[in-house]
């Protein structure tokens, strides 16, 4: 056992062999699902809870989904129908939580940082499902198992993050993975997108999609988070794609076997255009989505059973 931690805040920190850890046991759940067998027994008994403050389809329905397979008691607490509404803050929310002894808790905050301060006050084991544009640990690990299926091996890959790297915590976590396990990390967008700290977490910027995206193995498209940008950023999504969407003309600028990945929810014909996105030979999208109720499972298991032997 090496993942002894008793939350996943964050991907930062983490150490080869913890990520190693997960990523292995995630392959098992991979195995198991696709067998269409499940692994009741082993949170049964125990309660898990959503939290989530923020919009979410994939990521909520796959730790539903992860934790039912594993036998626990599954509760989706949708802030819209709950007191936050009314003012309540999110220490109260955390301290009616704690009385309910829920064990492990997922939150989606648009703060960062809010799962952290969750960990703090809660006795359950805290999962970071999306904080503010800090960290999506999950996705990251999800996206790490998929690349590694397919490529058999994470370490000296060439990765290009292209887009909205800014306001995404799916790239934020991906550089601190990528970088731990080896790969070569480049960003790819507009100045305008790509903030001047990212430089700083080793990574290779570009601004120009034909020179970033040159000798890569894998493609990874971000969303134009619109929602996060308190300015015009972006002159036009129609101007936005003719430089930096993924249409075939410049996905045959990277490694003639090069894949292209999408975390989701997609723009297309913003970010992305439609035919590579279903492109089924080289578009692992639906994988990621296969991949994210694998790893979810393998990180609730994980984190049950440090918590059992803490
Ligand atoms: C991402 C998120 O919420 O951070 N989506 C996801 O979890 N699959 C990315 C996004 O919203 O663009």
């Amino acid at each position: 056992m090496h993942y002894r931690q008793k939350h996943l805040l964050a991907i930062e920190g983490l150490h080869p062999p913890e990520i190693g850890q997960l990523l292995d046991l995630a392959e098992n759940y991979v195995l198991l699902n696709r067998s269409g067998k499940t692994q009741r027994d082993l949170l049964r008994g125990r309660t898990l809870i959503n939290l989530f403050f923020e919009d979410s389809t994939r990521t909520r329905t796959s730790f539903e989904l992860a934790g039912k397979r594993l036998g626990a008691d599954v509760l989706n607490m949708s802030v819209s129908t709950s007191s936050v509404n009314k003012g309540e803050t999110l220490l109260d929310t955390a301290a009616t939580l704690n009385a309910m002894h829920c064990d492990l808790l997922v939150v989606r905050h648009g703060q960062s940082g809010a799962p952290n301060l969750l960990a703090q006050k809660v006795d359950a084991a805290v999962i970071n499902a999306g904080d503010g544009t800090h960290e999506h640990p999950t996705q990251a690990l999800l996206d790490a198992l998929t690349i590694r299926r397919r490529k058999g091996r994470l370490e000296g890959l060439t990765v290009a993050i292209c887009g909205d790297v800014a306001h995404s915590r799916v790239a934020r976590s991906n550089i601190h993975l990528l970088n731990t396990m080896g790969s070569r990390v480049r960003v790819i967008g507009p100045p305008t997108l790509i903030p001047a700290e990212v430089a700083e977490l080793g990574v290779e910027v570009f601004h120009d999609m034909a020179a970033g995206l040159a000798e890569a193995d894998i493609v990874m498209m971000l969303r134009l988070q619109r929602e996060r940008m308190t300015r015009g950023l972006v002159p036009s999504a129609r101007e936005y794609f003719r430089f930096f969407g993924l249409d075939a003309e410049k996905f045959a600028l990277a490694r003639p076997d090069a894949l292209v990945m999408h975390p989701g929810p997609m723009n297309r014909g913003v970010e992305i255009d439609s035919a590579v996105a279903d492109d089924p030979e080289r578009s692992l999208i639906r994988e990621q989505v296969e991949m994210g109720v694998a790893v979810r499972m393998a990180v609730l298991d994980t984190l049950a059973r440090s918590g059992r032997n803490a």
